[in-house]
């Protein structure tokens, strides 16, 4: 039986159906992660389920231990890890509802601890052209085609600080730089995950237009009502995605670290 990671952002604190066998508290050499690790079933499959905001949403995204989280999962031998957070809608078209299967990022975080990798262990540059796993970006897609969820297939995903939103100029600065939709937790998850050879792909979904994109002032409440409104969908997309992946992983992931050493 496979075991498949999923980190669950805004509104996402629990899978229904999703029978709890355990709960593990795991410690880490780069501290706490956001709680406890909760394994369950669903199918053939094995879940590990992190809330990353914690139980009760009491993390903010800049005090979120992303090293931790990662860690964790490769602990207990998670070999895929897939991420959903709520985003702002910057491209044109994007409207709240719409799920985004994100296939490239660029990341405006800077003051986060970003690497598992800080000299001890030798110098490691690993190879991020391409920041989501390719057949987890696959599977999720013809999942959602089995599911009947529609998806847009593909997206830049810009990582701000936060925890403030953005500014209208930000916002537009980081549309002309090709970013079709921005959040606050993305990075470094994805970043971490590749470090040990964990495959990581995220599923966005739309939560509110981004600063600017209308005249509408942002509200959290939108964006939480957003995410609630579409637990049901993302659910279905997550069960048939774990249907879907092969056991055995066939992607450059899980041997990133082989040329990526000096
Ligand atoms: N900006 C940043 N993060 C977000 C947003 C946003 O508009 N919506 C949901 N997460």
């Amino acid at each position: 039986m496979s075991r498949i990671g999923v980190i669950g952002g805004s509104g996402l604190y629990e899978i229904q159906g999703l029978v709890i066998k355990e709960k593990k508290k795991i410690t880490t050499p780069y501290g706490k992660p956001s709680g406890e690790y909760m394994i369950g079933e669903l199918g053939n499959t094995e879940v590990v389920f992190l809330p990353r905001h914690g139980a009760h949403h009491n993390i903010p995204p800049h005090m979120i231990n992303y090293r931790a989280n990662i860690w964790g999962f490769k602990k207990l031998n998670v070999e895929r890890v897939i991420s959903v957070s709520a985003v702002g809608g910057i491209k044109k078209g994007l409207k709240p509802g719409d799920i985004v299967i994100g296939d490239r990022i660029l990341d405006m975080t800077r003051t986060r601890k970003s690497t598992f990798y800080d000299g001890k262990e030798g110098v490691i540059h690993i190879d991020f052209a391409e920041p989501y796993c390719p057949e987890m970006r696959k599977m999720l897609l013809k999942a959602g085609k089995h599911a009947k969820v529609s998806l847009k297939n593909r997206g830049t995903y810009v990582a701000v600080e936060g925890p403030r939103l953005e500014t209208a100029s930000e916002i537009k600065a980081f549309g002309i730089l090709g970013a079709d939709v921005v959040g606050m937790t993305g990075m470094p998850e994805a970043s971490l995950a590749r470090e040990i050879e964990i495959c990581y792909s995220a599923v966005l979904l739309v939560a509110n237009y981004a600063a600017g994109i209308t005249k509408n002032k942002l509200t959290v409440a939108e964006v939480m009502e957003a995410m609630k409104a579409s637990t049901e969908k993302i659910k279905h997309l997550l069960k048939e995605t774990f249907k879907l992946l092969p056991v055995e992983r066939n992607c450059d992931c899980k041997d990133a670290l082989k040329e990526a050493k000096i």
